[in-house]
């Protein structure tokens, strides 16, 4: 089963509009008619409007880097999936680790994330990943399972199909600590058979993994050549055009 592979952006918070506009226009010249290769980009939500004007016809998806798992209500600050979708968001990342972590977001509010993002035709990239302390404790299986399985919980085998899994170690980001491939690889495998005890063999085959911290163009090439490795959910490195181009054009 091949699995296309993809190169995603999360610029968190950074970029006024006009840089954001900027970058993305770099990016359209570069990469906006790539066969063989998905690249979607989630600049922060002020910027979402104009950067989907700027990527008009081409193959570069927009994603949000968050939202809310409510139709709409009183939810200052907040942000609702139709209203994503009506910026022209394709994608949205759910669970980022800064989420998890900064803004004490759980398993169960991360679930209901996915499911409303799933319901309103969002592509839910779901990250999930363990914390230096949890991994010196060998306990990273564990807490990425327990991610998985809350955030996955309930869901069709249709909608499972529709989902993008990163696994991001939180010690590998922003880091430059990459974790290396070997590393990668094994949670990745570890991932992939949760997907098949959880759906089937067939899902487990087409869902992507994507490897998340401290990717850049000069490790991107060794990641990508792990089996399991479908693509990489890049941070700092996605901020600058040349850097972005080169991890998505790698070899
Ligand atoms: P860095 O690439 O800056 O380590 O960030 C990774 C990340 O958190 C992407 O979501």
């Amino acid at each position: 089963m091949s699995r296309i592979p993809m190169i995603a952006g999360n610029w968190k918070m950074h970029k006024t509009v006009a840089e954001a506009v900027r970058l993305a226009a770099a990016l359209r010249g570069a990469l906006g008619n790539l066969a063989g290769r998905e690249v979607m980009i989630a600049p922060p939500c002020t910027a979402l409007s104009e950067v989907a004007r700027e990527l008009t016809g081409s193959s570069i998806h927009l994603g949000a880097q968050n939202m809310y798992p409510e139709d709409s209500g009183a939810f200052t600050g907040e942000i609702a999936p139709a209203m994503l979708r009506s910026v022209g968001c394709s994608h949205v990342i759910l669970g980022h680790s800064e989420r998890r972590q900064i803004f004490n977001e759980s398993d169960d509010f991360i679930a209901r994330k996915v499911a409303k993002a799933l319901a309103t035709d969002l592509t839910p990239v779901l990250c999930v990943g363990e914390t230096l302390p949890e991994r010196e404790a060998e306990t990273a299986v564990e807490v990425v399972s327990r991610q998985l399985r809350a955030a996955l919980k309930g869901l069709t085998k249709s909608e499972a199909l529709r989902i993008i899994i990163a696994y991001e170690p939180v010690w590998a980001i922003g880091t430059g600590r990459t974790a290396t491939p070997d590393i990668a690889q094994e949670m990745h495998a570890t991932i992939r058979r949760l997907l098949q005890d959880l759906f089937s063999d067939p899902i487990a085959a087409q869902v992507r993994i994507l490897y998340g911290g401290s990717v850049k163009p000069e490790n991107i090439s060794a990641l990508m050549a792990e089996t399991d490795i479908d693509g990489a959910l890049v941070g700092g490195a996605s901020l600058k055009a040349e850097d972005f181009i080169q991890i998505v054009e790698y070899t």
